[in-house]
Formats: structure tokens, C-alpha cells, sequence
């Protein structure tokens, strides 16, 4: 299983898709990204259609529905209104599953002390977020990014921006993860 690239951010208020090292580079390891509840696997892309790695991820986890999102311009209605909301810090109801197709992007979780970790995903790279996460979403500087979405049942993509403490999602995400790491459940 090929490691995701992650690392903490610097807090510069420059274009979100640079990809905002601390310098001194400070690299975040697969260990404490599934400690944060975030699982990864690397896929060939090349032959999605028929995966059986992917076909059997999908049958365990239950992961009955599948679109693509290809995001450009041409292809998205409010293009420049979806990446802003995408770029708002949010949680969902149920987990954010993304399968990289083509292209790359930053996906951007909080951990236990609140900083961000960018995760930097690439064709091959399927993601789950677990519900209640904190995050957000940008493209990278090579804008374009395509995206398999799976989900259990119909899909809700509803996004709850931040503060969220009351919500359920974000009530079981901590009683799973962030319990266990010492996060401070104090409302924020
Ligand atoms: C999102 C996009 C990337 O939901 O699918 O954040
Ligand atoms: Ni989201």
C-alpha cells in the first residue's frame, strides 16, 4: 500500500492551492492519519471500470452508489461557487469517500490540536474521511481533479460548516477518535 503525501500547513494567507509547507518540511505519517480515523488505499485507475480491489471495498463497506465529478469549468455549474463551499471548513453527516481518477488535489483535515494536515491526492488514491471529521477540499496548482464518489445508499452531500459540536456526526467522531487522542471537547 503506497503512502499518501501529508504534511502540516503553514497558516500564510496566500493561494490555497499552493501547498503551504512548514519550513522545515513537517510530514504526517499513515499511522496518525488512521489514528484521526482517515483510511487509504492506492488503485490502479487505469482499470477502474473493472477493479476487482475496488469492487471488493465497495461490497464490504457497503458503498452501492458511484458517480464522477470531473472538476473544470466546462463541466461544473457554479464551478467557482462549489470550490469556495468545498474550501469552507465543513463536516458531513456520513463519511467522504473519493477515489482519484485523474489530476490531484488537497484534502485538508484538522488533527487533535486543531491544526490542518493537507492530504495531497493523486490518481490511484481512494480516501475515506470518517464522519465528523473536520475539512475542506482544493484543487492544486495543476486544476484539475477527477473524482469518483461512493456512498451508502442515496447520496447526502450536505456540508455543516463549522462550529458543529452538537452535531451528531461530529458528537460519534469524537467519542471514536478524538477521545481516544485527548482532543478537547470543549464547543469550537
Ligand atoms: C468534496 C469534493 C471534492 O466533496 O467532492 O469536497
Ligand atoms: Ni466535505
Amino acid at each position: 500500500m503506497a503512502i499518501l503525501q501529508a504534511w502540516f500547513m503553514d497558516d500564510v494567507n496566500v493561494n490555497p492551492q499552493l501547498p503551504h509547507h512548514l519550513n522545515p518540511n513537517e510530514f504526517v505519517s499513515p499511522e496518525y492519519l488512521a489514528a484521526l480515523g482517515v483510511l487509504h488505499w492506492k488503485l490502479n485507475p487505469d482499470k477502474y471500470e473493472e477493479d476487482e480491489e475496488l469492487e471488493k471495498i465497495r461490497a464490504n463497506r457497503g458503498y452501492n452508489y458511484m458517480d464522477l465529478l470531473d472538476l473544470c469549468p466546462e463541466k461544473v455549474e457554479n464551478y467557482e461557487q462549489k470550490l469556495k463551499n468545498f474550501y469552507t471548513e465543513h463536516i458531513h453527516a456520513d463519511e467522504e469517500i473519493r477515489y482519484c481518477l485523474e489530476g490531484s488535489g488537497y484534502f485538508d483535515i484538522r488533527d487533535k490540536d486543531d491544526r490542518w494536515i493537507r492530504i495531497w491526492i493523486k490518481a490511484g488514491d481512494l480516501i475515506i474521511l470518517p464522519a465528523g471529521i473536520y475539512h475542506r477540499f482544493t484543487l492544486d496548482t495543476s486544476n484539475y481533479i477527477k473524482l469518483m464518489r461512493l456512498f451508502v445508499g442515496e447520496p447526502v452531500w450536505t456540508a455543516f460548516n463549522r462550529p458543529q459540536e452538537e452535531h451528531p456526526a461530529r458528537r460519534n467522531y469524537m467519542i471514536s477518535f478524538g477521545q481516544k487522542m485527548g482532543m478537547p471537547l470543549k464547543a469550537h
